[in-house]
């Protein structure tokens, strides 16, 4: 299979996103993460600044890629499918560098496994990239096998020049003012992953086997990215841009080669 342009995905979106109870206050404080994007608590320097992640400079199978059809595998359809049942009320997260939802209702099917739900977050811009082209934005779906196996599952979003989108996301990034300072939460629904899951089904995603994208950077992280970009609409890229600002990782190194962060300390 080939990497198509984004271009027919948009019959089955709706104009509408139904109704949502704009919420104005957060619910809380929780906690933030220590590390960032930049300068001395950035990507470079992780290793030093959260404990127990040597694995970030020294590992050989990093996450994000550029994703090459080359040297990745697509699922065949059917294979890696999401279930993730409307949820009523999930909590809303601020983590400082990141924009969390707390839900574990919901599995991830492939061929050799089961995982549960743990969590959802986004990155601008996208971590992944295709073909070496970047995307605004990119959503992990963060499960967990019995035997606490991580598998994350990449939806990437493309500017659509029609105004769709895609509602799941609008609908989180609606009650973004909930949690507009570091820590904040709130509690938000209701959450329909029917799309997502439709979207997922008609594009299979590659699959490799990589790590978390923060730190401690563990390894053994089965990905699976969908092949295609979901559509995003100009408003709501705007509105987690403004709160993410920026949080991605750079690319690493190709699967199995020396980490960056080795080969430039080298004379
Ligand atoms: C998760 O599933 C349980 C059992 O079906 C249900 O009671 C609960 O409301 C669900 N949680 C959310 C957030 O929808
Ligand atoms: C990922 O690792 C597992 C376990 O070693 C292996 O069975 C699987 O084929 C690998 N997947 C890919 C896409 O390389
Ligand atoms: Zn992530």
């Amino acid at each position: 299979m080939k990497f198509i342009p984004v271009a027919l995905f948009a019959a089955a979106v709706s104009a509408s996103c139904g109704r949502i109870p704009q919420k104005r206050t957060a619910d809380g404080t929780g906690h933030v993460f220590h590390f960032s994007y930049s300068g001395d608590h950035g990507p470079l320097n992780w290793h030093h600044i959260v404990a127990d992640s040597d694995t970030c400079a020294h590992g050989r199978h990093q996450s994000p890629i550029d994703l090459n059809p080359k040297s990745v595998t697509f699922s065949r359809r059917g294979d890696v499918r999401i279930d993730i049942p409307t949820a009523e009320s999930a909590k809303l997260e601020n983590l400082g560098a990141g924009l969390e939802v707390v839900l574990t209702n919901g599995t991830l099917t492939t061929p050799d496994n089961t995982y549960q739900l743990v969590q959802f977050h986004w990155h601008t811009p996208s971590e992944h990239r295709i073909n070496q082209e970047h995307f605004p934005l990119e959503a992990h779906f963060v499960f967990q096998d019995a035997e606490n196996h991580l598998a994350v599952v990449g939806f990437l979003a493309q500017l659509s020049e029609s105004g769709h989108s895609t509602c799941l996301f609008d609908n989180v990034f609606k009650q973004i003012d909930a949690v507009r300072h570091p820590g904040d939460y709130a509690y938000i629904g209701p959450l329909d992953f029917s799309e997502i899951a439709r979207h997922l089904d008609r594009n299979p995603p590659v699959q490799y086997n990589g790590s978390l994208t923060t730190p401690p950077c563990s390894e053994g992280v089965r990905w699976y990215v969908s092949s295609q970009p979901l559509p995003l609409s100009v408003k709501s890229y705007n509105a987690v841009k403004r709160l993410l600002k920026f949080n991605a990782r750079y690319i690493q190194n190709t699967l199995g080669s020396e980490n960056l962060l080795d080969l430039a300390s080298h004379d």
